[in-house]
């Protein structure tokens, strides 16, 4: 299956899920029991938008503990710039309305300063952790700039772990998926 394929039927399944949102407090809770969770300074994350499992109650529970999370300002070029979230009214609808952090923006490498990354997919390779995502090449991009020891952690609905998610040279791994039912490793 190529990706666009495999990117239809992800999202056909996820338009299909009754509570989309349902994946977010399992996910949240685990991720927040993780002590490499709890003592990221830095936590790049994403703000989630329409059935993409929801990071909402996640970035603002890491938030009140006192981590610092960057989002990501989607460029004209689509690569990644970052500003630091803070709180509820730091963030503004940006290119394709997605909400956005208003802070300065940091730069595209920004992202190296994180300890831990966590991204968007709509699959991950069950043997690789290679990861799809929607298409923009964005999170390759992003990704290629984090340090080998830095977690990167992609968020997903069940079932969302698949064999032979297609990998391009530019394709960049995660290495590990939370999911409702715990986390997974690659
Ligand atoms: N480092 C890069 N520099 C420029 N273009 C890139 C880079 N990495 C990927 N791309 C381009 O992005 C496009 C989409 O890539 P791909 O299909 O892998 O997206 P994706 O992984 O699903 O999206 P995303 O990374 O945003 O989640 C491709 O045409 C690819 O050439
Ligand atoms: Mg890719």
């Amino acid at each position: 299956m190529d990706k666009a394929e495999l990117r239809r039927r992800i999202v056909a399944a996820r338009a299909g899920l009754p509570d989309p949102r349902g994946s977010a407090t399992a996910i949240r809770e685990t991720l927040l029991d993780q002590p490499w969770v709890q003592m990221a300074g830095l936590v790049a994350c994403y703000w989630s938008s329409g059935t993409e499992p929801a990071t909402h109650g996640l970035i603002l529970a890491l938030w009140k503990h006192g981590t610092t999370i960057i989002l990501p300002v989607l460029r004209s070029d689509d690569d990644l710039d970052w500003a630091v979230y803070d709180g509820p009214d730091s963030l503004a609808p940006g290119r394709r309305g997605l909400m956005e952090p208003v802070d300065t923006r940091r730069g595209v490498d920004a992202i190296r300063t994180a300890g831990l990354v966590i991204v968007p997919a709509l699959a991950v390779d069950a043997a690789t952790g290679v990861r799809l995502g929607r298409g923009g090449g964005s999170y390759d991009r992003a990704l290629a700039r984090v340090g080998p020891n830095v977690p990167t952690v992609a968020l997903l609905h069940e079932g969302e772990i698949v064999d032979g998610v297609p990998a391009e040279p530019h394709d960049r791994p995660v290495s590990m998926a939370a999911l409702p039912s715990g986390i997974v490793t690659f």
